[in-house]
């Protein structure tokens, strides 16, 4: 089966071609296209995304991508199973233009439509390579620019929430301490690389809630100490602040994960979204992993921010569930 992934909730506007084959047990991916246009220059001068910019950029490059994949409507029409596109979590405008774009596209090809919530998608960019032998029970991280949450996974498509970020979510935290530190949107990958540079011990910022006995999360008030710092110490060296923050970070990410992991006898540990690129975070986690005999999966680089590939495999999974379709509307807060 192929499925057209659409995905424009955030700043990505991205569609993609994905041949979806196999069980639940083993659901198997074929990248047929995957195309991304990326808004960041448009909203840098912001330092941050504008939902009214990133409606207008998606309006833009929906049709542009469309054509870039190089098929035309008739050939669409014989290949293209199904139409999915993100209706939630991220910015309303923003994802009114993929679901309008989409339920158009669906039309015209009279092929079913399928709403995907973008969170599902980032679960299963780790299966996106065939080699995953992904076993259950398993943790997941799923670290974005919007949330920070934590799964405890029986199967595919069986989880329950263990905790969440009680305020800013660890990608929006790298973001706003990048722009504390005069770097560029979006800011963690800038951190990390300035971080490579400088010395993750130097500084002891706090690391919130990492010994409360539950698995919420909280970064706003590690983001203020950063802020203080930076104002008391203003000829401080910038690279050892990102380095500090960035080893705060994974400090408490890695730290719920792996409690969770022993507590729950996880097989697999699993990370996901925008903020898995980090390579510390992987490799802090990986190590932990492996001392505690569990395997650890982190989708390929390409696939950790957002891009329509993981909605189409999202897509899939549900259509193998026959899970009740979701509302073709934008929906801001959708939860997983
Ligand atoms: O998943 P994503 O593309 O979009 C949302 O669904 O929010 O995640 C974007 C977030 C941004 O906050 C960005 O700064 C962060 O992922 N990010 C990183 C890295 N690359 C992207 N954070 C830390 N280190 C990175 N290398
Ligand atoms: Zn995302």
């Amino acid at each position: 089966m192929n499925i057209l992934g659409i995905e424009t909730s955030c700043d990505e506007t991205a569609i993609a071609l994905v041949g979806c084959s196999g069980s639940l047990r083993r659901p198997q991916f074929k990248i047929l296209k995957n195309l991304i246009s990326s808004q960041i220059k448009v909203h840098q001068p912001f330092h941050g995304v504008v939902p009214n910019l990133a409606k207008r950029e998606h309006i833009k490059n929906l049709p542009k991508i469309l054509k870039k994949l190089k098929i035309n409507n008739q050939e669409l029409k014989r290949v293209v199973n199904y139409v999915a596109v993100t209706v939630g979590p991220g910015l309303e405008p923003a994802l009114w233009t993929g679901i309008n774009f989409a339920e158009e596209l669906a039309k015209k090809l009279n092929k079913p439509l399928i709403g995907v919530n973008h969170m599902e998608g980032h679960v299963y960019s780790n299966w996106l390579d065939v080699k995953n032998k992904i076993t259950f029970p398993a943790i997941a991280l799923i670290v974005s620019g919007g949330h920070t949450i934590l799964l405890k996974m029986e199967s595919l498509t069986k989880w329950e929430k263990l905790g969440e970020t009680l305020d800013d979510a660890a990608g929006e935290a790298f973001d706003k301490v990048a722009r504390m530190l005069d770097l560029p949107y979006p800011g963690g990958p800038e951190i990390s690389k300035l971080a490579e540079k400088g010395d993750p011990g130097k500084i002891k910022f706090p690391r919130p809630m990492l010994n409360k006995p539950n698995y919420q999360f909280s970064f706003s008030g590690l983001k203020t100490s950063v802020l203080y710092y930076l104002r008391d110490n203003p000829k401080t060296n910038k690279a050892d602040v990102a380095a500090s923050f960035q080893c705060a970070v994974v400090d408490v990410l890695v730290g719920k994960t792996m409690r969770a992991a022993k507590e729950y006898g996880a097989k697999s540990i699993l990370l996901c979204g925008g903020v898995a690129a980090n390579r510390a975070l992987r490799n802090e986690l990986k190590a932990k992993s492996s001392k505690l005999k569990a395997k650890f999966f982190a989708p390929a680089m390409d696939f950790n921010t957002d891009n329509a590939v993981m909605i189409a495999a999202a897509a899939y999974v549900n259509i193998l569930i026959k899970k009740p379709k979701l509302k073709f509307e934008a929906q801001g807060d959708l939860t997983i």
